[in-house]
């Protein structure tokens, strides 16, 4: 099963990818998670508040899908997807326009103040489309964004704010000159969704415009 999970695209590091779960009763969740793998040892840390923790610790499962498609990342982030973005696999939702997919079961080995590490030991795999991609400097840039961008509300200082804006200013470029059309609409998107979350804040409001 380990081989099937490293060709389901989950390699030694930190996979970034969407993590599907969902609660007893009600309905599928997607946001961005990274797996660790190390050796044949796989593990997701948690952090407090999310619905993704809510749902693990009520079914103990969890979906990592991989996908290459930048949107999955920036829309998960901010909201939901909607019901036609997932299909059930013996109940369980996973992303319908995932390359591929590993099921998880999880068990928690540690409770932090701000997090809890789960091990994950994978119950299937399913591989729809195995592509090979070069490197993307635009996609990789997007993913920059996004995982400073799920900061932005645990940032206490304008200056941690601000430093932010120039980070996000540079990964804006990279995705102008190495991107692809869904990279460009990505890390717009992100923007976007920044700009509103920024609006009691004038300054950083006002640097986020200049970079659209
Ligand atoms: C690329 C990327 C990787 C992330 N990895 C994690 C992670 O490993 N653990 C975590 O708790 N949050 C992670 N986050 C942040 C969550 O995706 C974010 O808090 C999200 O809003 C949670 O959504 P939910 O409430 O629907 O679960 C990551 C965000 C990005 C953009």
């Amino acid at each position: 099963m380990d081989n099937l999970v490293e060709e389901a695209g989950l390699r030694e590091g930190i996979s970034e990818v969407i993590a599907t779960t969902q609660p007893l009763s009600g309905t599928p969740n997607a946001a961005p998670v990274g797996i660790l793998s190390r050796g044949s040892e796989y593990r997701v840390r948690l952090y407090r508040g999310s619905k993704t923790l809510s749902n693990v610790r009520e079914t103990m499962r969890l979906a990592a899908n991989v996908t290459r498609d930048p949107m999955f990342f920036v829309r998960t982030l901010f909201g939901n997807l909607s019901p036609g973005d997932f299909s059930l696999f013996h109940g369980f939702p996973v992303l319908k326009e995932a390359n591929s997919w590993v099921l998880f079961r999880c068990r928690l080995v540690y409770e932090g103040t701000d997090s809890l590490l789960f091990l994950l030991s994978p119950l299937a795999v399913a591989i729809i489309r195995a592509r090979i991609y070069a490197i993307n400097r635009g996609l990789n840039a997007v993913i920059e964004a996004a995982i400073l961008a799920s900061r932005y509300n645990i940032m206490k200082s304008n200056r941690e704010r601000e430093q932010m804006m120039r980070k996000m200013g540079d990964y804006a470029e990279i995705v102008e000159r190495c991107g692809g059309r869904r990279e460009k609409e990505a890390i717009r998107l992100l923007i976007d969704e920044l700009q509103k979350r920024a609006n009691q804040n004038r300054m950083v409001s006002k640097n986020l415009s200049m970079l659209l």
